[in-house]
């Protein structure tokens, strides 16, 4: 696909969205600087190193590399186009969008930014948030909405794991106040999304982007509640869900330890906090969620005592992330876990994970090998492909299976669904 776009772009935020982004446009022949206030993260990317592990995305630095991609720890003061990507967290006690990230970035592309200028907010925001928190920065500056700059929502859909053919080949959502506006950021992403790129208003971008995810969150939610009636009553969940699934207008989704990661445990919760009155089926459904490592914790000690077991040090964790094949371990239900295990039982689990190279928690192992021998009950939380690749090593233990993926394992192995 070949751009149709002239404008210069500056992406702010080079993380797990603003980096693939980035690149994507730059190999696609729009003209891009990334920006990140982490040095170490700029030093590395300009010296031609990612800052995390995601299929093709060396592939794409390559190409974007040689479409001109440029890293800065500054915010460019002549581009036409800012697009923010830095994170979005709620605040726990409110559950309400916590924007400060989102508005320091912003405040920063106003000091520098030239008239005319475009800020796409692409950080996921609850609705009303641009109305409430960067509006009101532009006529701080003292400058004019439409006129001096123009603002637009822009989120973003993909999944990690498989984000370079998302970004490709997902449809997505631009909100913005005029159609013209729309219609010049949509020629940036259409450079390389194959998909349908819906124009529209803010609110109903920032509300949509918020909606996907509740909907994921509230039909894991009632897997999960399904899971823990069948459990309690001697049913086996996966057997009824799969006959279940048979009928052509039911599609349930697969139980399991828990959610994590930065989307979907994270952004249900703008709902209930905006709208605390109304939001009863979101709420539970995250609290459903939210339930599960302790879930999983109850089952462990369950397995311990009907297989003669005692020592919790001999009990070990396998998948640190939110979800397989990634690196990324925010929100992850085993480190909700270890957090409860560290408060109220022996200490903090030994655990392993394939994909994480750095020190996340205590008794932590970076070796198989050496985590199997220094236990006897292994939980598995994330089915990696390595743990595919690795079946054949497992030997003698009790393996409680959250993720139903033990299948064809070594005989001498006594295996428990979650
Ligand atoms: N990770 C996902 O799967 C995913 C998917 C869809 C949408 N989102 C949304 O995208 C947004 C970004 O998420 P992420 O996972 O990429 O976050 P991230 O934490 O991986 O990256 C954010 C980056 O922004 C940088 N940063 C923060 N404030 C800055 C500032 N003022 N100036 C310059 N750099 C700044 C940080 O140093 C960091 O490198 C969030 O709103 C998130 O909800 C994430």
């Amino acid at each position: 696909m070949t751009n149709m776009s002239k404008d210069l772009v500056n992406v702010i935020g080079l993380g797990y969205i603003g980096l693939p982004t980035a690149m994507m446009m730059a190999s696609h022949g729009v003209s891009v600087v990334g920006t990140d206030y982490n040095q170490d993260l700029v030093n590395s990317l300009q010296a031609g190193h990612l800052t995390f592990q995601e299929d093709g995305l060396e592939e794409l630095f390559a190409q974007a590399l040689q479409g001109g991609i440029q890293f800065s720890n500054s915010y460019s003061t002549d581009a036409d186009i800012y697009i923010v990507s830095v994170p979005t967290p709620y605040d726990k006690l409110s559950k309400r969008i916590d924007p400060h990230y989102v508005v320091a970035a912003v405040k920063q592309v106003l000091d520098v930014c030239r008239k005319g200028a475009i800020v796409v907010v692409e950080s996921t925001v609850s609705p009303g948030t641009i109305d409430r928190f960067v509006r009101p920065l532009v006529a701080e500056h003292g400058l004019k909405v439409g006129e001096d700059v123009h603002l637009v929502h822009a989120p973003e859909r993909i999944i990690p794991g498989n984000m370079v053919y998302e970004l490709l080949h997902n449809s997505r959502t631009i909100g913005a106040d005029s159609r013209e506006v729309g219609e010049r950021v949509k020629a940036v992403y259409a450079s390389f999304c194959q998909g349908d790129i819906e124009v529209t208003d803010i609110r109903t971008a920032e509300m949509t982007k918020v909606v996907e995810n509740t909907y994921r969150d509230i039909n894991i939610a009632f897997a999960n509640e399904l899971l823990k009636i069948c459990y309690s009553d001697g049913m086996d969940v996966n057997e009824i869900i799969r006959i279940a699934n048979k009928h052509p207008r039911v599609n349930i989704l697969t139980p399991g330890p828990g959610v994590g990661g930065h989307c979907i445990s994270v952004d249900p919760w703008f709902l209930v906090g905006d709208y605390p009155e109304l939001a009863h089926l979101i709420r539970q459904a995250r609290v459903i969620n939210d339930s599960m490592p302790d879930f999983v914790l109850e089952r462990v000690s369950h397995i311990m005592k009907e297989n003669g077991l005692s020592d919790f040090k001999r009990v070990g964790f396998y998948g640190l992330t939110y979800k397989e094949n990634v690196d990324d371990v925010r929100e992850s239900p085993t480190l909700q876990l270890v957090e409860t295990m560290k408060e109220h039982l022996a200490g903090t689990p030994k655990s392993y994970d394939p994909m994480v190279h750095t020190q996340v928690v205590d008794n932590q192992y970076q070796d198989f090998d050496a985590f199997l021998k220094d236990i006897d009950l292994m939980v598995i939380m994330v089915h990696h492909d390595h743990l595919d690749q690795c079946a054949s090593k497992v030997q003698d233990k009790v393996i409680f299976d959250t993720r139903n993926c033990a299948v064809n394992w070594p005989e001498s192995n006594k295996i428990v669904k979650l």
